[in-house]
């Protein structure tokens, strides 16, 4: 790893911002290897060195991964001046690193959203060409029959004209509400909304359950995240590279 300047360090990692570092290690609050920092563009391996702020050990990662289960409500961007982001859902020192979503929900849909500060991967997940599977759980107004079915399979054409891809259904009940799982390759705006509008059972309710091999972990609850395993990260990333295979 390259040498980095401390104060970088202590503000990529979201202790504080980077005029907050200089005071913090001009007040003796931040020690480098168990002696007070001299100045934040002092040069050192953020691996290798002992920083400590406040008394808090700094544990470097360049790279972030997080599983949210996105509650509705929220907006995917990383600030807005009129609707809440989830962004605000993360803890304090996340929300002061430069993180972004992979990929966006609608405001009312809900699950599975990955955040990360790793542009390169981000586009390896969301690229057209690694063609992942995102599978979503949906209630509908009208019933669902096998017609539907065949029509999501041969791919839809939107009422704008839009052709999709073909893509998934599974019907779960049908009645005048209904529910079905299903899985598309692509990332259109609004596309399962429209497609399923197109089959004229305009969605109710919108849940996303899995990216690629990734599946939301149902162990959180809505608004809350957590760091992917390496496995994981793994996983979507060979999910990307299968679909540019396949
Ligand atoms: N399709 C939609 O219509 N909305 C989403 O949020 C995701 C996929």
């Amino acid at each position: 790893m390259s040498l980095l300047r401390l104060d970088k360090i202590i503000s990529d990692m979201g202790f504080a911002s980077r005029r907050d570092v200089k005071t913090l290690i001009k007040n003796g609050r931040v020690l480098l290897n168990g002696s007070p920092a001299p100045s934040g563009d002092i040069k050192c391996d953020p691996y290798k060195s002992i920083i400590e702020v406040k008394g808090e050990r700094l544990i470097y990662r360049q790279y972030r991964y997080i599983m949210m289960n996105k509650p509705a409500g929220y907006i995917c961007a990383a600030r807005d001046s009129r609707e809440r982001t989830v962004m605000e859902l993360l803890d304090e020192r996340s929300k002061r690193q430069k993180l972004f979503t992979v990929g966006r929900l609608d405001k009312d849909t809900e699950g599975l959203l990955i955040i990360t500060n790793d542009g390169d991967y981000a586009h390896k997940i969301i690229s057209p060409k690694s063609n992942i599977i995102k599978r979503y759980y949906a209630k509908v107004a009208g019933e669902l029959g096998p017609e539907d079915i065949l029509k999501v399979r041969s791919g839809l054409v939107l009422g704008d004209g839009t052709r999709c891809l073909p893509a998934e259904l599974v019907i779960l009940s049908s009645a005048v509400e209904s529910e079905c799982e299903i899985a598309i390759s692509e990332g259109k705006y609004h596309q399962v909304k429209r497609m399923l509008a197109s089959l004229g059972k305009p969605v109710t309710y919108l849940k996303r359950l899995s990216i690629g091999g990734l599946m939301l972990d149902d162990s959180l609850d809505l608004g809350a995240s957590r760091e992917l395993t390496e496995e994981e990260r793994a996983l979507t990333l060979l999910s990307a590279l299968n679909g540019q295979i396949n």
